[in-house]
């Protein structure tokens, strides 16, 4: 019951990965709660949690990526350290869109978080991103299971 998001594959830079613009291939969404919930889940808003699995690769060290889709920004603050948020801006529940230099953007009013943490670090946002568990199977992140 896989269906795959995103299947653009070619060369990513930094740049684009940074911006979130380009998040290539192996995204796979794994069913269930994204049936029951439409294209997004979301942990803050109705309280489900976002499901899925990105291929390690495409998160960049130092960086991350949002996954539009599934709603979540995926991060590596550090080689080998991830973190998973739930993508809704704690403010006034816009979807975050990039990580960017300045951290997690959300771009209703520039508000932005910690991509360590998830804390609030910028503009109106006062509360943190919520995490969303995972665990690293083989070369994939999967988020949400
Ligand atoms: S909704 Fe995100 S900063 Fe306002």
């Amino acid at each position: 019951m896989a269906a795959e998001i995103l299947p653009s594959e070619g060369s990513i830079d930094r740049r684009t990965v940074l911006r979130g613009a380009a998040i290539g291939g192996g995204v796979v969404a794994l069913g269930g709660m994204l049936t029951a919930c439409g294209s997004q889940g979301s942990a803050g808003a109705g309280g489900t949690v976002p499901t899925g699995k990105v291929a390690l690769s495409k998160v960049p060290v130092g960086g991350g990526i949002v996954l539009p889709a599934q709603n979540v920004a995926i991060t590596q603050p550090t080689a080998g350290e991830y973190k998973v948020f739930d993508g809704n801006c704690t403010h006034q529940n816009c979807p975050v869109s990039e990580v960017t230099n300045d951290g997690i953007k959300c771009p209703c009013h520039s508000g932005y978080y910690d991509p360590s943490t998830g804390a609030a670090i910028a503009g109106p946002p006062k509360d943190p991103l919520k995490e969303v568990p995972f665990h690293i199977e083989g070369n994939e992140l999967v988020f949400g299971s």
